[in-house]
């Protein structure tokens, strides 16, 4: 990423593409729960409320996120993934996705998610609303949002070991440990996985 107001030289754009092609192993923890109708409203007492995300009014998210990022949530609504804004009035607070794969599974982030599972992903609080529980309420929202569909039954979440506010989001909203991924990769494609724990094989 280039800090605002520095142009990128030839030599970052080399430095960049090399780095993207060297052999990485990545790790994630994986934590899960059931889905849980009686976390519907845990977004009210914060004076927030759910707005559904499509297509239509992604200018919200363009508000405060670059293109790239426009483009990714834009890629996932388009393969079927459903995203929702949290809302403070008019103005959005953050957002988050929920991916359900319907009869195969299918791989989203480096992940592969089952039927029967519901994984939520891509959250976002914008900076200025973080450390007051909205991430862990939309996740809590999220998990009365997949009770609704009578084909899930549990939710599965992945991070990255060094994402402490992720990983204590999940924690908070009721998601238990349920094992860790490594996938080695080989100029951005999965050359081997190693799933442990309960996480079933991904
Ligand atoms: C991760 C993120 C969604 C959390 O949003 P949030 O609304 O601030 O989350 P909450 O307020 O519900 O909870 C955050 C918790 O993490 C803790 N936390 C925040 N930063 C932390 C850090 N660097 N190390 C340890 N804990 C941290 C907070 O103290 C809080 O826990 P507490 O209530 O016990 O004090 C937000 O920081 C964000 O948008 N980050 C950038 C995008 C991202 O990383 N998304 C997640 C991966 S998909």
């Amino acid at each position: 990423m280039t800090a605002p107001g520095r142009a990128r030289t030839p030599l970052a754009d080399l430095l960049s593409l090399v780095w993207r092609r060297l052999p990485r192993l990545r790790r994630f923890v994986i934590s899960s729960c059931p889905p849980d109708a009686s976390s519907r409203g845990a977004l009210d007492s914060l004076g927030c409320h759910l707005v559904e995300m499509y297509p239509r009014n992604l200018y919200l998210a363009a508000r405060f996120r670059k293109p790239q990022v426009i483009k990714l949530l834009s890629d996932y609504l388009e393969r079927g993934v459903r995203g929702w804004y949290a809302m403070k009035g008019p103005e959005v607070v953050g957002y988050g996705m929920l991916a359900v794969p319907q009869s195969a599974p299918q791989t989203v982030r480096r992940f592969i998610v089952h039927p029967g599972e519901a994984a939520p992903i891509l959250f976002y609080i914008r900076p200025s609303f973080r450390s007051s529980g909205v991430a862990t309420a939309l996740l809590r929202e999220l998990k009365a949002v997949a009770s609704d569909d009578p084909s899930v039954s549990r939710l599965v979440a992945w991070t990255v070991p060094s994402n402490a506010a992720s990983r204590r989001i999940q924690a908070k909203a009721g998601f238990a440990p349920a094992g860790g991924l490594w996938i080695f990769e080989f100029r951005g494609r999965p050359v081997f996985r190693y799933v442990f724990g309960s996480a079933v094989k991904r």
